[in-house]
């Protein structure tokens, strides 16, 4: 994570050369007949190159579409209002702001499924059912690599069996029906590996399979990273599987960042109260490590009336009534990576 002390304030910092990702004061609105929906509302984080960032939160906080602002893939309704999205694909590159980009432009669709791969909890919904897996790569290695048809046949197996399907050639001719859970899940990390992207935004990759094949999976995407340098962007409510594989966690609560720094410092020294409670709500019975959050007490408020504050305020222990409940709090760099915005810890400093 960012180490500049000034990170909170300035938003990250600007021009960092080792961060692949800065998200710099980002918002992600939908508009609707009954209000609008601040999805994302002025987040900050950075992905560093060749790691591993985890976001977290209870559901409904932000998290999918925080990823699919980074695709510039915002679903209908929705739109990037306000932010940067700095991406620079190598250190000695200049960096495109991806939230300014055309979503539809050809600068953009250059990027997303190329340089910016997504695996997605569903992977019935990311393949089509009427195309064969083989069709579906070559099309887009032929899309974005410029290969003959020859070529992006070699290269779709060979980005099969580097995923661990058996009889690559073979499976070329199937449909995605005809594949188990986590075989299906493996052909789209092929997919979306099958350019080589920088990063890989992984939207709860695992959530839907069975303890051994979700292992099996997690695995596969270490090894990937450790052989290609890529950047991950995990997405999931297992703080479980957090552990096993961040570097950099960001936690998220109602379309804010409340806290985020190294995975370490999140899991031994959190800061702000949600953090806190994120952690005691992990199941401690032992040989389940990745059950899902239990729930912490109270309600996420409501994405049109969100409380005046801080919006964890209603559900904090250690609120306190006259600071909390009126003032909105700012991020704080604490040290070392380390951001977290509570009025508490403002206070205390
Ligand atoms: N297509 C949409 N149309 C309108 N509002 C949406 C849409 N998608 C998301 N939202 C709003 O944005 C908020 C954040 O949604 P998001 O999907 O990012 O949450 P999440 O943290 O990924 O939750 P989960 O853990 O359940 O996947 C939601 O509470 C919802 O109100
Ligand atoms: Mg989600």
């Amino acid at each position: 994570m960012n180490t500049d002390p000034n990170f909170a304030a300035a938003g990250g910092r600007h021009g960092d050369r080792d961060q692949l990702i800065e998200v710099d004061d980002l918002r992600t609105h939908f508009f609707g007949g009954a209000g609008t929906i601040k999805a994302v509302d002025g987040v900050s984080f950075s992905i560093p190159r060749g790691k591993t960032v985890c976001v977290v939160g209870e559901s409904g906080s932000g998290k999918s579409i925080t990823g699919r602002s980074i695709l510039n893939q915002v679903p209908r309704g929705g739109r990037i209002v306000s932010g940067a999205i700095r991406y620079r694909p190598d250190p000695a590159a200049a960096s495109v702001d991806l939230a300014a980009l055309d979503p539809r432009g050809h600068g953009m669709r250059a990027i997303r499924g190329a340089q910016i791969g997504l695996i997605s909890q569903e992977p019935m919904a990311a393949l089509s059912p009427v195309h064969t897996i083989g069709n579906q790569m070559v099309e887009v290695i032929r899309l974005h690599l410029k290969m003959g048809k020859k070529e992006a046949r070699e290269h779709a197996i060979e980005t099969l069996a580097l995923v661990g399907i058996p009889r690559p050639a073979e499976r070329m001719e199937n449909y995605a029906f005809q594949f188990s859970g986590g075989m299906r899940q493996r052909v789209c990390i092929a997919l979306a590996l099958a350019c080589r992207p920088k990063l890989l935004i992984a939207d709860e990759p695992t959530t839907a399979l069975d303890v051994t094949t979700q292992a099996n999976i997690l695995d596969l995407l270490a090894s990937l990273q450790a052989e290609f340098g890529l950047s991950v962007l995990f997405v999931t409510h297992d703080l479980g599987v957090v552990a096993e594989i961040a570097d950099e966690v960001v936690v998220m609560y109602v379309g804010r960042v409340v806290e985020a720094g190294d995975v370490d410092t999140i899991f031994h020294a959190p800061v702000h109260p949600y953090t806190k409670a994120l952690l005691q709500s992990v199941p401690r019975m032992h040989g389940q490590p990745t059950e899902r959050l239990a729930i912490i007490d109270g309600m996420v408020p409501s994405r049109f009336n969100r409380p005046p504050g801080c919006s964890f305020h209603p559900r904090c222990k250690e609120a306190r009534a006259g600071l909390c409940d009126q003032k909105d709090p700012q991020p704080v760099a604490i040290g070392d990576g380390h951001v977290a915005s509570c009025l508490l810890y403002e206070g205390r400093r």
